[in-house]
């Protein structure tokens, strides 16, 4: 039985309900949230009376999602079967469109917030590993070219500036998701005269209201950006894990093996993880395309907006997650890189800044050194004092947004 089963005559063709069926188990939660939320409304209105009310809150409470059938269109429909009599009273004053818009902002904004737990976790696993060494010397690259000498702890640093920049991304999007279309109905509000939402700020136009998705594309651009952020993580784990750099090793909690050659040790965590970074930049472009070209206001087409945005929390969860025991575990090679970070040539910069300390200019001594090196005269300077890391101020910023998140 469906919601609409009044207007149409008979019953669909099996291939035709079972494309028009929502994948949507995953949102059975927020929708109850969501319900809530009306119910109360309807209550505060005299529809529904203290005992009505009641009841859908205890019925609401205890719906589980193996309760939803083949036989239910979505996660909403199933609510309302669940519920008996009071879910034949609950829908009145709204429409499947802002019930679903308004779930799937509860889901996304809970997304978020998981997302910046889980980040804050992994920059400080890698700050442990970062603050021993701030004076562990390393080469640092251009070019995936040996350039300058910096420090394993500076660098570290440099991958906890980027997680928090996208723990900022994941606050804007909650930020973003944490109105509510409640009230907007199918897309012109109801005769009902219901109050407003308790508790959480009602979208200003009720056609915006049902048709708006942009909260789930920031969610799903702040995962790209992430996950490009792990791929660049992943890729230099791959690159230190070589023996050609030899600059990690792999611990055994976090490494695998060849099926057929025994010696190998392989960092298939940090390729997972970079792979990843291309399926969850494919999901956001997906909802952009989804909602380009659709009119004002609910279309159906908005049913494909949460498959991705499912997808994209779990594997933002289990990568970071991995990652994390990864970072955590490996063995830093110091010697290796020290002695890599020890080449004379990385220090030709600082060459040609001493000779612009005694008065060339610096394409004069950048011309003079280059020279050096070509014929094989160059030598290190000595005693110069190389820059200190920065800061390291992320991991303030860091240990303050965990601290807000009361984790
Ligand atoms: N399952 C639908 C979705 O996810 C719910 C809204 C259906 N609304 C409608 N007018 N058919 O978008």
């Amino acid at each position: 039985m469906t919601l609409w089963s009044g207007r149409v005559e008979g019953k669909l063709a099996k291939e035709v309900w079972d494309f028009l069926r929502a994948d949507d188990t995953e949102l059975l939660p927020y929708d109850i949230e969501g319900t809530r939320l009306h119910a109360r409304r309807l209550g505060a209105a005299g529809l529904l009376t203290a005992a009505e009310l009641a009841a859908a809150e205890a019925g609401l409470s205890a719906i589980n999602p193996s309760d939803i059938t083949d036989d239910d269109e979505d996660c909403h429909s199933a609510i309302e079967r669940l519920l008996g009599d009071v879910g034949r009273k609950i829908h009145a004053g709204r429409s499947r469109n802002d019930q679903v818009a308004t779930a799937f902002r509860l889901y996304v904004a809970a997304a978020c917030r998981e997302a910046r737990e889980a980040l804050c976790e992994l920059a400080l696993v890698i700050l442990d590993r970062a603050e021993p060494e701030a004076a562990t010397p390393m080469p640092g690259y251009t070019h995936l070219q040996r350039a300058q000498p910096v420090t394993v702890g500076h660098h570290l640093h440099a991958w906890v500036e980027m997680l928090e920049r996208d723990l900022a991304r994941f606050a804007f999007a909650e930020g973003q998701a944490a109105v509510t279309p409640l009230g907007a109905g199918a897309l012109a509000g109801s005769t009902l005269g219901l109050p407003a939402a308790a508790g959480v700020e009602s979208m200003r136009n009720s056609l915006d209201a049902v048709a708006d998705r942009d909260f789930a594309v920031d969610y799903l651009y702040a995962c790209a950006a992430c996950h490009g952020h792990l791929s660049r993580i992943g890729e230099e784990l791959i690159l230190w894990a070589t023996s050609e750099f030899g600059f990690i090793h792999l611990a055994h909690t976090a490494a695998t093996g060849s099926s057929m050659m025994p010696q190998k040790l392989n960092p298939d965590v940090a390729e997972l993880a970079r792979g990843k970074a291309g399926t969850a930049l494919g999901r956001l472009v997906g909802l952009l395309a989804l909602v380009k070209g659709l009119p004002l206001t609910y279309n159906r087409d908005l049913q494909d907006d949460k498959p991705g945005v499912f997808a994209a929390r779990k594997d933002l969860r289990l990568t970071v997650a991995a990652l994390g025991v990864m970072i955590h575990g490996l063995e830093l090679q110091r010697e290796r890189m020290a002695v890599a970070a020890a080449d004379p040539l990385l220090l030709a910069t600082d060459a040609a800044e001493a000779l612009v300390e005694a008065g060339a200019p610096f394409r004069d001594a950048h011309e003079i050194v280059a020279g050096a090196v070509r014929d094989g005269s160059y030598v290190a300077p000595v005693g110069r004092a190389r820059p200190a890391p920065g800061p390291g101020g992320a991991a303030a910023a860091i240990r303050a947004a965990r601290a807000r998140l009361g984790a």
